[in-house]
């Protein structure tokens, strides 16, 4: 008998199929088929996407948790079942642990602001690495600098890996008192091994938070296994819209944090003598949610799970493969960040041309991709370069999109080289 498993069995991913469902996609700049590699800045958005936010408002928009009136019960629903879904997609406990958020750095600032803040004190240390994105350096250095804490930066190697010797060093079981990392660096593309931090951040009772951003839209997530006490992440990375965004965290936690900002849907009770708040999550939830983007996430974890991660992060993977030999060979190309386990992010410099020509030159051949920091400027210091060319892949990009970028890759080497 053969040795044929159920996972070999699995149909391939169709991507002409999910390219087709991305209508931004088919079309042409500067008369050449569009080629969009940028998917670390945001992701294109599927039909079913665009048609849930337009149904939204066509049929359903009314105001949350506060009418009698049929409208106002289907947005209720609509949005509650956003959230069910964002609970079941990244494997919560419970409805309770998922707060709506603008974004990964609202979320982000809103543990800095109500977790963090009310318990740090001069002394103690916040430790990060140091491939991390701003969102998960400044909201720390902003409550160093109101408490006198310190933030405690691990390094990182050549190939852009957490130097993990220096971790296990620099968590310190006294002065340490949240660990915040990325799931996947957006500037390198590394994924870190957060269930080897968490594991041991937890041997000493030490929170974790992971910034999810440029992870589930590429790998399945389970907070529940990963042990998570945070995790934030941004519905526009997940082919949803933007200005939605979640933080998952483990009710325990908030419970005991105070609300993050004041205002309607947040309290149960309010008189000059003092105010009580709601349940959670709406405690973290004041004024009038973005009730249209939790739809519109809703209907990005449906398209997600139509296609299975597993699936998407194996043919992402592929293609990443792919795209780094072909990139490689082309005469004077540095890739940053070559660590062994990579989602598909290839950030490169050239010898002779800098990133924002390499980025202006690839646009008129049709390929869309980042040239800058990345809003990782600690990144682009630590490998000696003021910024970097970044293609970044999705599950509808192709061999072809890769073979259009070296296309346009050797016009610039031919200019510049
Ligand atoms: N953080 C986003 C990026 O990496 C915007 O491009």
């Amino acid at each position: 008998m053969s040795a044929v498993t159920s996972q070999t069995l699995q149909p391939p991913l169709d991507v002409a199929r999910i390219r087709a469902d991305f209508p931004i996609l088919h079309q042409e700049i500067y008369g050449k088929p569009l080629v969009y590699l940028d998917n670390g800045a945001t992701t294109q958005k599927p039909q079913s996407v665009i048609d849930a936010v337009s149904h939204y408002y066509a049929a359903d928009n009314s105001n949350v948790h506060r009418g009698v009136h049929a409208l106002s019960e289907r947005a209720t629903a609509d949005y509650e079942g956003a959230r069910a879904k964002v609970r079941d997609f990244i494997h919560a406990a419970s409805e309770r642990e998922i707060v709506f958020t603008r974004g990964t750095t609202e979320a982000i600032n809103l543990v800095a602001h109500s977790y963090l803040g009310p318990r740090l004190q001069a002394g103690d240390e916040i430790l990060i690495s140091h491939m991390e994105h701003h969102s998960n350096i400044v909201p720390w250095q902003l409550l160093c600098e109101r408490s006198g804490a310190e933030l405690k930066v691990v390094p990182i190697s050549d190939a852009g890996e957490i130097v993990y010797e220096e971790f296990e060093r620099l968590l310190s079981p006294e002065r340490t008192k949240l660990v915040a990392v990325g799931h996947v660096s957006n500037a390198l593309g590394t994924i870190n091994p957060i269930e080897q931090i968490i594991r041991a951040a937890h041997a000493h009772d030490i929170p974790v938070l992971i910034d999810g951003a440029q992870a589930v839209a590429h790998l399945p997530v389970d907070v529940q296994a990963l042990g998570a006490d945070f995790y934030a992440f941004s519905g526009h990375k997940l082919f949803g819209p933007t200005g939605i965004g979640v933080l998952y965290a483990r009710e325990a936690l908030l419970d005991v944090m105070p609300p993050y900002q004041g205002g309607g849907d947040m309290i149960r009770t309010v008189s000059f003598s003092g105010s009580t708040w709601n349940e959670l999550p709406y405690k973290f939830e004041a004024g009038t949610p973005n009730i249209a983007g939790a739809v519109g996430l809703g209907a990005a974890i449906d398209y997600v799970n139509s296609l299975d991660l597993a699936l998407v992060q194996a043919y992402e993977h592929d293609l990443l493969d792919y795209a780094t030999q072909q990139v490689s060979a082309i005469g004077d190309i540095r890739l940053v960040g070559t660590a062994q386990r990579k989602a598909g992010i290839l950030s490169f410099v050239m010898e002779n041309a800098h990133p924002h020509d390499i980025g202006t030159i690839v646009d008129h051949e049709g390929v869309a991709i980042r040239a800058g920091h990345h809003c990782a400027m600690p990144v682009m210091e630590r490998f000696g370069v003021p910024a970097t060319a970044r293609a970044s892949l999705a599950c509808y990009n192709t061999r072809d999109d890769i073979d259009a970028l070296v296309r346009a890759l050797q016009r610039v080497h031919e200019l510049f080289g």
